[in-house]
């Protein structure tokens, strides 16, 4: 396939070797417009808003992924596979299924547990835990702890259904599988950084609680998440 893709409107030279991805196009806005400097809007396709710019002098994206899996396989296989993209850091937010985490805690994902189909019709793997890069890992990790700022590691589940009927199943999903939070999208980047061979990660913000039903609002959703920010900034190279 040659660029343009039928997702991305840009041209290779245009994306960054990093790539940060929120799920929501509105934050990606906002984090370029708040964050980054020299910025310049590289695709508008679909409202999918992505921007390239630099932080402390750094060459950095960011695109949104929209929700769920098929949204994040589209954007972050199209960027691994046709713009020379590298890395890609999921920057969201998720639902603690544990009541020691706090809202606004940041989440650094070690992987995710999904019962998604994705990789398996990926071709990767038919397993249902994938890790994110261990490299890039350790790298926020170093981040995050010369930033002082605070961070739990764990395993994360990735969900394809937001609105569950059964409510309390999070608890056996925590229970037997280890996840202490829910977002929607990692498992299917990580199965397409191994597609690709390329590496990828996931950062997180708890935005709400299934334990206290404690939640966030939007407004405070797109522009509260500072600490997560601060660390995957720092992965601009
Ligand atoms: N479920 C799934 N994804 C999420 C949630 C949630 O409760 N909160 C933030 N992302």
């Amino acid at each position: 396939m040659t660029t343009p893709t039928p997702h991305i409107e840009c041209q290779p030279g245009d994306i960054a070797a990093t790539v940060l991805m929120p799920g929501d196009p509105l934050r990606a806005k906002y984090i370029a417009e708040t964050f980054l400097e020299d910025v310049k809007q590289v695709n508008g396709v679909r409202g999918m808003l992505a921007y390239t710019g630099t932080y402390e002098g750094r060459l950095i994206s960011v695109m949104a992924s929209g929700m769920g899996m098929p949204s994040i396989g589209i954007y972050s296989f199209e960027l691994f596979s046709f713009y020379g993209v590298e890395r890609i850091i999921r920057v969201g937010s998720c639902g603690a299924y544990s009541g020691d985490l706090n809202l606004y805690d940041v989440v650094i994902a070690e992987d995710a547990w999904s019962e998604s189909s994705f990789a398996k019709t990926q071709g990767v793997s038919d397993v249902d835990v994938l890790s994110a890069t261990p490299d890039l890992v350790a790298e926020l990790e170093d981040k995050a702890a010369a930033l002082n700022i605070d961070y739990v590691k764990t395993r994360i589940h990735s969900s394809d259904v937001f609105y569950r009927q059964n409510f309390d199943e999070y608890q056996t999903i925590r229970d037997q599988h280890g996840c202490q939070v829910v977002e929607m999208e990692a498992f299917a980047l990580f199965a397409n950084a191994m597609a690709t061979g390329k590496q990828a990660a996931c950062v997180l913000t708890v935005s709400d609680s299934l334990v206290t039903q404690q939640a966030t609002t939007s407004a405070e959703r797109e522009s509260a998440f500072t600490s997560m920010m601060k660390i995957a900034l720092q992965m601009a190279e």
